[in-house]
């Protein structure tokens, strides 16, 4: 059957990938309403077309971080994707690369910075944690310098790791070895098995040159877990920035009063995002924070939003309603861990093509244009489901 939406690369990644890996890709915190709400909260709002308005011709190109992209989005920061299918990362920047969009790797990573730079030609931003080790950090930054990184994403909703009780269950990151079950899991997914078993021993490349990391695998991941900082606070963005001079982007704001924390702490940058709903559950929606941010903001830094992007009309009530751009988290991955690059290549071309058909639809033919036009979104009486307009936002 051919791939109609996100949902059936979501569905094709559950049928190739064992258990645990599906569910740590596809699961949020505690009882996941924060995860449910990222995607269902984009139904609160109604999309108000304007019509008979030439829109033959048609500009889906965004420009944000110093550059210019064909579209507004950027493939978000994903731990693990190269256990997903072999050298992930590399294979995500690839698709990123044809497709003419950035990528930002994220520091759990299988794939060195260095190795995803040389696989691929496209802006390359890198997640980081500002880790205990402050040296290692340190030093994180520079190879991120010498890689050509072009923006650094620091995630700031993670001064502790939150409980996934799919993870839990699975014994994923929670024992520090592989459950029995674990291999017999793996064995059920030929595909994904073959896959890995012709790719290199996993590693987190991104800090494994350090001896004190240990070489083995999971000694890593629960090295570089433990090296989540939750003294962390507002003071410690001078640290980073005296550091970093190009451009700092915050992920992880959900509030108006964090936004301007962020920009009086001279962020480039914000993403609006809880993580795709894995820490904080209960935590709002970040299409229902972005208003009040993008109020709160007023157009000093740029904004982009994460959390439930698995429509084009999602990324057009995005815009819409104050962002930039949007990262793609699960969306991409899905792709990966179904068909590698060409899976990613498929998340984001689907993406692109409901995004163009909505702004058309919309009598629209530019991010400019959804904009200015202040086209309008109607925000429905959220859970009623009637069009009561609470809100316009133009
Ligand atoms: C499997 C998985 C791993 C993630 N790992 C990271 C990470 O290492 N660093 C980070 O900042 N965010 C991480 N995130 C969060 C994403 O960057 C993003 O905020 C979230 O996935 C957006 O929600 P969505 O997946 O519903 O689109 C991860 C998300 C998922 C699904």
């Amino acid at each position: 059957m051919k791939t109609a939406n996100i949902a059936d690369l979501r569905e094709q990644a559950r049928r190739r990938l064992p258990t645990m890996f599906f569910d740590y890709i596809d699961g949020g915190s505690f009882s996941e309403r924060t995860m449910r709400a990222n995607e269902a909260d984009f139904d609160d709002w109604l999309l108000d077309p304007l019509v008979l308005r030439d829109v033959s011709h048609r500009d889906l190109s965004a420009s944000f971080l110093g550059g210019e992209h064909a579209l507004p989005i950027v493939l978000g920061p994903v731990g693990f994707a190269g256990l997903f299918a072999g050298n992930g990362e590399a294979q995500a920047a690839q698709a990123a690369a044809a497709a003419g969009i950035p990528m930002c790797l994220s520091t759990f990573s299988i794939c060195s910075m260095e190795e995803v730079a040389r696989a691929a030609d496209m802006p390359l931003y890198l997640q980081l944690y500002i880790l205990r080790d402050r040296i290692l950090c340190e030093e994180m930054i520079e190879r991120a310098r010498n890689a050509n990184v072009k923006a650094l994403v620091l995630t700031v909703d993670s001064a502790v790791s939150s409980i996934r009780e799919r993870d839990t269950r699975n014994g994923f990151r929670t024992a520090s070895r592989l459950r029995p079950g674990a291999a017999l899991d793996m064995a059920l997914h030929p595909r994904w098995a073959a896959d890995m078993l012709l790719s290199r021993r996993p590693r987190l490349g991104n800090i494994s040159p350090r001896c004190s990391a240990g070489r083995n695998f999971m000694d890593q991941v629960s090295f570089l877990s433990n090296q989540l900082d939750p003294t962390l606070r507002w003071e410690d963005i001078r640290w980073l920035k005296e550091r970093w001079n190009g451009p700092l982007v915050i992920k992880g704001i959900l509030t108006p009063d964090d936004a301007r924390r962020a920009v009086d702490h001279g962020a480039t940058a914000i993403v609006v995002s809880n993580h795709g709903g894995r820490q904080l559950d209960g935590a709002m929606s970040t299409i229902s924070a972005l208003p009040s941010v993008a109020a709160a903001v007023d157009g000093e830094v740029e904004i982009f939003l994460d959390g439930g992007v698995r429509r084009g009309t999602h990324i057009v009530k995005a815009l819409a309603l104050g962002a930039d751009g949007v990262f793609l988290g699960r969306a991409w991955v899905y792709g990966l861990a179904a068909h590698g690059r060409s899976g990613v290549a498929d998340a984001i071309s689907l993406l692109r093509a409901e995004f163009d058909l909505t702004l058309a639809l919309m009598g629209v033919t530019s991010i400019a244009e959804l904009r200015k036009t202040g086209t309008r979104l109607r925000r429905t009486q959220p859970g009623i489901g009637n069009a009561a307009v609470l809100r316009r936002a133009s």
